[in-house]
């Protein structure tokens, strides 16, 4: 394994290392040094909002049951048999009385306590009473903030708020957008396994560059279309509207701005300012949505809520969340080059069932395996993964930009889109975790 001063090197001013896209040896250290120590986010309360309710998550080298218990609290559970290891649960939700496992059938209750076990008297001390240690490992922190679950497998860290604080304005314009002042996810998501390391798709979400050129042919196809107005479908200018969006010119970069955060976190803005994403202000949908948050919030603080213009915002290690259509995507570590991109989308409670609608044309124009935008973008994650792995330079450039970066405020530094301040940022993030003790 490397040791503290080799991970260090990896990392320095403008570049880092491929090493940590390609060795096996820093993914296993990234997997304890920062999935397990972090908070991981889980999924939404609304997920479990009944006793028995659970969702199934990696986080780390971890499979992790997080349960509404009898009481109303969340539970953190290992999804491990205190027998002989077989995982628990296989379904990624749903709902339980119990949790039996299905290899020699110890049957443990929604706490994780061990409630009844088939020949108990011939096994030992583990298995001779209910509860004790022959229950499901727990999670040693579990908590949510504005309905966001989040775990940490660590003992020791911050707690939530604390963790979150940098970029805990995008969370609650997410959910102040609601009339009702909550969410609720969606219903299903999208799971598309491909070909890198999992920094790729964190990265990937706030780096304004790459649209102009990734998407380049699928913006050239939006553009015929409004040409000639053939085939999309329903709906189809939202669509239409959304993968023209990435046509953004080298001259167009410096509109945007981009903020690198403590702990990792950051978020792109400057997307909307034209309102061709946004709906109109004269759209009828958008007018009664308006109407209904100024109910809640009052005319003024609803237009500033409404004006936040992020698109997206970064939740380190590996959340990215779309604040104005309710998206979420989650990037799962398989191996040094195997990721998972799992995407998500969520109702504004109160709201005009066409922002739903809005929302779930975006989910599919942006993250569905049907979309021509995350086909470009997973061709080159291979292509990055390939390129990094053969490559003489042993260095990634991470530069752009660094002479127009200015500090903001706490840590915060702000630049425009010609700038990679984020990942600058989580690189620092990442050499401090990789080498703490
Ligand atoms: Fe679970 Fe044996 S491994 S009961």
């Amino acid at each position: 394994m490397p040791d503290i001063d080799e991970i260090r090197a990896l990392v320095q001013p403008g570049r880092v290392h491929r090493r940590v896209y390609t060795d096996p040896d820093i993914f296993a250290l990234e997997m304890a040094r920062i999935f397990e120590r972090c908070w991981i986010y889980v999924g939404h309360e609304s997920q479990i909002a009944r006793p028995g309710d659970f969702i199934r998550a990696p986080v780390g080298r971890h499979d992790i049951l997080v349960v509404r218990g009898d009481d109303g609290a969340i539970v953190g559970l290992h999804n491990r048999c205190a027998h002989r290891g077989a995982q628990i649960v296989s379904a990624h939700d749903g709902s339980a009385e119990t949790f039996d496992c299905p290899y020699h059938g110890w049957v443990y209750g929604r706490d994780g306590r061990l409630v009844s076990v088939p020949g108990r008297e011939d096994y030992g001390a583990r298995a001779a009473s209910d509860g004790g240690e022959g229950g499901l490992q727990r999670v040693p922190a579990v908590a949510a903030y504005r309905g966001f679950v989040f775990v940490r497998l660590c003992e020791d860290g911050p707690d939530l708020a604390a963790y979150l604080a940098p970029i805990a304005d995008s969370i609650d314009n997410f959910v102040d957008r609601s009339p009702s002042g909550e969410v609720e996810y969606g219903g299903s998501r999208f799971r598309q396994l491909f070909h890198g390391n999992w920094k790729l798709s964190v990265e990937n979400g706030i780096d304004a560059a790459h649209a102009a050129f990734v998407h380049r042919s699928s913006a050239a196809a939006a553009k015929a279309w409004e040409r000639d107005r053939g085939g999309f479908g329903e709906n189809a200018e939202q669509i239409i509207a959304q993968i023209k969006s990435n046509d953004i010119p080298p001259q167009r970069w410096h509109d945007l701005a981009v903020h690198g955060l403590r702990n990792g976190h950051g978020h792109l803005g400057g997307f909307y300012r034209e309102g061709k994403l946004a709906p109109q202000p004269d759209d009828p949908v958008f007018r009664a949505y308006r109407r209904d948050l100024a109910a809640r919030h009052g005319a003024a603080r609803a237009g500033e809520i409404l004006a936040l213009d992020r698109f997206n915002s970064v939740v380190y290690p590996n959340l990215t969340i779309n604040i104005r259509f309710q998206v979420l995507r989650q990037v799962q570590p398989v191996a040094v080059d195997r990721s998972i991109v799992h995407a998500v989308c969520f109702r504004l409670k109160g709201a005009p069932e066409e922002m739903f609608r809005a929302s779930v044309r975006c989910l599919n124009a942006f993250n569905s395996p049907a979309s021509l935008i995350s086909q470009d973008d997973l061709a080159v994650f291979r292509r990055a993964q390939d390129g990094v792995r053969s490559g003489a330079d042993p260095w990634i450039d991470f530069s752009r930009g660094a002479g127009i970066d200015y500090d903001v405020e706490d840590g915060k530094r702000g630049s425009s889109g010609a700038s990679e301040v984020l990942h600058r940022a989580q690189y620092e993030m990442w050499q401090s975790l990789m080498t703490a003790a």
